[in-house]
């Protein structure tokens, strides 16, 4: 559906993070392999906002070259407290016609459009000054809690430090984000103070000189308390992770995808996967992955920024940036490498790497081989341990290997070379020239059988004597 009004977004992501014990900044933790402000920004373009303003500080530079443009930015030089962090937006807010200020916290990745939305229409509707988004959460200690009065009308926020113990049993707390109207949040930025205890300028501050001028304050509390939930350890961003995990899990369930058990089983956000894929343990799927129907992937399956088409098995594998086409099986233990095209019905199979190659149709390499840089038409078999030899030391060359060609036990094939169309290449060949279409093609020693050379030379200390023949 999308926001309505006039609307822009600041982002908090200055703060350190000194927990972590990383070095990243925080807002670059992951949670299911996407940093959490990257979350924060889809949430926010997914609600229709698409200009926003991200407040840097700590190893800024680093999110600055993670964001690539998509957003401005502005530095906060000193960490003096959430309030300083959104004055350092002031002149990016005066610059724009926006009429409320979206405010979001870079490490609480779970902000939802929907709430985005929702907030929003109540802001307007009642024409707040802010809106606070709020939700309850089963340990509140350590946010800052919603006080309301006996008829629930909102009071005010209390941070941690400042709860009485009745305070500290509140469990609806200040999610961090905020709906300001524009006017309203400039102008309670010019008036609120560092003096408190930890001489921080609190956002939260803002409130209390909004209301002092007559001006509406209200709490918007959301159905999904996840949306409070920030990392400050990795502790919590395991927590994180795990929240995510399931909540995406669930999701692939309700689509029809079947997960007998979900040990180990990591789908990144950005995945889709059709009806009828059943999902083995510690299968991790991750970036922008499209998987087809009625696939069986895993146990122990890796795959990034692929695409495998419907009916294909992969079991044990490892698959990056390739395709894989209908019907086509794969492992256990194969290793596809970047920039691979798999095609229909092919069959691989135990300890094979594909690397840069295309392999057509119906193809077959069953068990220990290598093909990089090469291309295999459709209906080639590949006997156990063939290989294609793509690098001298200095450069990679390219291998073809045309339809329904027969490539035998323990072959080499030292690129650039072709293999023709019906050729058969004989076992443990090393083949250094083309094989032409139809032929045979041996490239090895021939055999030679030394009569009695064992009794003669004796190379082995017990052997029985050999008894005379009658
Ligand atoms: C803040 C709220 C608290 C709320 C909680 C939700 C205030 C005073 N309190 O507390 O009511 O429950 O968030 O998580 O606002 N940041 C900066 N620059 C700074 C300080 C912070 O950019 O100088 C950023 C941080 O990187 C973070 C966000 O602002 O993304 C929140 O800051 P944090 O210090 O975590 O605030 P809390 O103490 O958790
Ligand atoms: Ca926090």
């Amino acid at each position: 559906m999308g926001v309505v009004g006039k609307n822009c977004a600041v982002v908090l992501a200055a703060g350190e993070g000194k927990r972590m014990k990383s070095n990243k900044p925080k807002v670059l933790a992951c949670v299911l392999f996407k940093p959490m402000l990257d979350w924060v920004l889809d949430a926010v373009s997914e609600s229709g906002i698409n200009d926003t303003c991200v407040v840097l500080g700590h190893l800024g530079e680093m999110v600055e070259i993670h964001l690539d443009g998509r957003c401005e930015i502005v530095y906060q030089k000193e960490r003096l407290g959430t309030g300083h962090a959104v004055m350092q937006a002031i002149d990016y807010l005066n610059s724009r016609d926006a009429e409320n200020v979206l405010i979001l916290a870079g490490d609480a990745p779970f902000i939802d459009p929907l709430t985005i939305e929702e907030s929003l229409r109540k802001h307007i509707l009642m024409n707040n000054a802010v809106t606070v988004i709020s939700a309850r959460i089963k340990k509140p200690f350590g946010y800052g809690r919603i006080v309301r009065d006996k008829k629930g009308n909102f009071i005010k926020i209390v941070e941690q430090t400042d709860t009485t113990e009745e305070e500290n049993l509140i469990n609806e707390v200040n999610s961090g984000a905020y709906w300001f109207d524009k006017q309203c949040l400039v102008y309670a930025l010019e008036h609120i103070s560092d003096n408190n205890a930890s001489s921080e300028y609190y956002l939260t501050d803002t409130i209390d000189e909004l209301r002092k001028i007559g001006k509406k304050t209200y709490v918007f509390m959301t159905d999904n308390s996840d949306v409070a939930l920030g990392a400050n350890d990795r502790f919590q961003l395991m927590e994180l992770n795990e929240i995510a995990r399931r909540k995406i899990l669930l999701n692939h369930l309700v689509n029809g995808v079947e997960i007998p058990c979900m040990d180990g089983i990591i789908i990144g956000t950005y995945v889709t996967i059709g009806a009828g894929t059943l999902l083995l343990p510690n299968t991790i799927i991750k970036g922008r992955t499209i998987i087809g129907s009625n696939c069986e992937l895993g146990p122990n399956t890796f795959i990034n920024s692929s695409v495998v088409h419907d009916n294909v098995r992969l079991n044990n594998v490892y698959f990056e940036s390739s395709e894989i086409s209908n019907g086509a099986d794969m492992g256990p233990f194969a290793h596809v490498r970047p920039n691979s095209i798999i095609g229909e019905g092919v069959h691989v199979g135990n300890f094979v790497e594909i690397k840069n190659s295309t392999i057509g149709e119906k193809s077959k390499l069953p068990h220990l081989s290598y093909v990089g840089d090469s291309d295999l038409g459709k209906n080639v078999n590949f006997g156990c341990g063939a290989l294609t030899v793509n690098y001298d030391g200095k450069v990679k060359s390219k291998t073809t290997i045309k339809d329904n060609a027969f490539v035998g036990c323990n072959v080499n094939l030292i690129a650039p070379v072709t293999v023709g169309e019906y050729t058969y290449v004989a076992a443990g060949s090393t083949i250094t020239e083309n094989a032409p279409d139809g032929a045979l093609s041996i490239a090895r020693a021939r055999q030679v059988n030394k009569e009695d050379w064992v009794s003669k030379k004796k190379p082995y200390k017990d052997m029985p004597k050999k008894k005379k023949s009658k």
